[in-house]
């Protein structure tokens, strides 16, 4: 794999790099991505209809079943090189800001440190009235026949349903976690935007944010979209093997 000169030099000169992930980057630990149309979870569920607080208010034990499975799957998978370089890119920059829209656990569990997760996580949930959320993590479900109902568990404090840590459709984004990755995006040097589709917002201003503010920007996908022009590079890969070969090429001279 080869890579523009330019865009090695702006890494390898960075002082501040943001990596922004979307689902892609856990494609190939097996994790379906939303929008692809093969393996997309969208196919196997109208998701954009059960990622909602009106979809758990009619039917708990359905939207709470479609998310265990989703933690099961999960739960199963592993880091792939892609998560694994992330966080190998960490101890060669001066500073890395990781941010994800996904709410799985395989940045951390590749050794990534301070990950901000925009769109929340799915071991983190919390009670559907009172906000709190259980002392402590929830056992790992056994895998439930995915969209089979499973009735969410009762909050200890008052009782109410516990619903999924993330932000449904219509929810907003959690405001600290998405003023961080701005002032990152503003501040930083380099973005390498990894496996995402761009088109949910806000999140997907952030590469916009880096560029305007004269980053160089680097996509990652294997169908990437339109580039705005000079400091703004695409790699048509997988992150698979875009990120390693991207990490190698750049410090291997060190
Ligand atoms: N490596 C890199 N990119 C990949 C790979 C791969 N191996 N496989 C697929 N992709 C790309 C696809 O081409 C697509 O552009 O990853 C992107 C995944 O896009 P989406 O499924 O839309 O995921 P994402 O961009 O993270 O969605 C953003 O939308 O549904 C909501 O909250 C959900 O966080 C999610 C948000």
């Amino acid at each position: 794999m080869t890579f523009d000169s330019a865009l090695l030099e702006a890494l390898r000169a960075a002082h501040h790099v943001v990596v922004f992930t979307g689902a892609g980057v856990s494609a190939e630990s097996g994790i379906p991505t939303f929008r692809d149309c093969l393996s997309g979870l969208w196919e196997r569920f109208d998701a954009a209809s059960l990622a909602t607080a009106e979809a758990f208010r009619a039917d708990p034990p359905l939207v709470w079943g479609w998310y265990e499975w989703r933690r099961s799957v999960v739960h199963r998978a592993q880091p792939n090189p892609a998560h694994l370089a992330i966080a190998a890119l960490a101890d060669r920059v001066p500073r890395l800001t990781l941010i994800t829209q996904n709410v799985d656990d395989l940045h951390e569990r590749a050794g990534s440190r301070d990950v901000t997760h925009l769109h929340g996580q799915l071991e983190h949930p919390r009670c559907f009235k009172c906000q709190r959320e259980p002392e402590a993590l929830l056992p790992v479900p056994n895998e439930p026949a995915a969209g089979r109902r499973v009735q969410p568990p009762a909050c200890a404090h008052c009782g109410g349903p516990l619903r999924p840590g993330v932000v449904w459709f219509g929810e907003s984004l959690p405001i600290n976690a998405l003023n961080h990755a701005f002032q990152a995006a503003e501040d930083c040097e380099l973005l390498i935007s990894v496996g995402t589709s761009g088109v949910v917002y806000p999140a997907a201003e952030i590469p916009q944010v880096a560029w305007r503010a004269g980053a160089t920007v680097l996509h990652i996908n294997p169908s990437p979209g339109p580039l705005h022009g000079e400091r703004d590079f695409a790699l048509a890969s997988t992150a698979g093997l875009a990120l390693p070969a991207l990490v190698g090429a750049t410090f291997a001279k060190r």
